[in-house]
């Protein structure tokens, strides 16, 4: 028993032949380089993973492309007309403030861009926006001054009573070019629409109801 322990206990100091015990070392040793290289393999799948989860998850929030948001924020009024009950007329300066909001991690550069006023499928007015740039993750807003004029319009039989009622429905429609530059280098064209409907109420000569698609 005291022997046996003797026999198998002292292995580094190797009293008992250091041949077995360099084979040993040797086996040990491409046993470790093994063991280094298989961690190895696995950590490099693991980096693949990971990188791969990386790319998923920027493809789809940094580089998905976004439609930016364009609309007609407020707007005041000056120089407002409104006709009379036998004559009914309306004519105003809308100072409006429109928006293009972008979502995109890249800014968005839009060309001209022409904004119609319609009264009941006339058109009553215009702005007109030159070429700009939206910064990424951000909204742009952009004054405009229209003329309304609703002498095109004189003609429906709606606007007397839409006056009389103090309420005059107006819709604004644009399309919107442009391209989003993701990363400074990625370009990809997007175009938007609006499409807003308002009222303006003539007794306070505001602004309400703007709802945009
Ligand atoms: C955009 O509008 C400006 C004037 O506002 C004009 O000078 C320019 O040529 C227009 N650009 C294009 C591409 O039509």
């Amino acid at each position: 028993m005291a022997e046996k322990q003797q026999s198998s206990y002292p292995k580094a100091p190797a009293t008992n032949g250091y041949t077995r015990s360099d084979a040993e070392a040797a086996h040990d040793a491409r046993d470790q380089r093994k063991k280094k290289r298989t961690k190895c393999l696995l950590y490099i799948v693991l980096f693949a993973i990971f990188q791969a989860a990386v790319i998923a998850i920027f493809a789809v929030t940094i580089m998905k492309v976004r439609t930016p948001r364009f609309r007609v924020r407020s707007a005041t009024f000056e120089n407002f007309n409104v006709g009379t009950p036998a004559a009914p007329a309306f004519s105003a300066r809308m100072n409006a403030e429109l928006g293009v909001k972008n979502a995109n991690f890249g800014r968005y550069k839009y060309r001209n861009t022409t904004v119609v006023f319609m009264y009941r499928g006339t058109p009553v007015g215009q702005a007109v926006l030159k070429n700009s740039r939206v910064n990424w993750r951000a909204t742009k807003k952009i004054d405009v001054a229209v003329d309304l004029s609703l002498g095109n319009a004189a003609a429906n039989s709606q606007l007397g009573s839409d006056l009389s009622a103090g309420i005059v429905p107006i819709t604004s429609q644009a399309r919107m070019t442009g391209r989003v530059e993701l990363v400074f280098i990625m370009k990809k064209n997007k175009a938007t629409e609006m499409n807003c409907n308002m009222e303006i109420v003539t007794a306070t000569r505001q602004l309400r109801n703007i709802v945009c698609k």
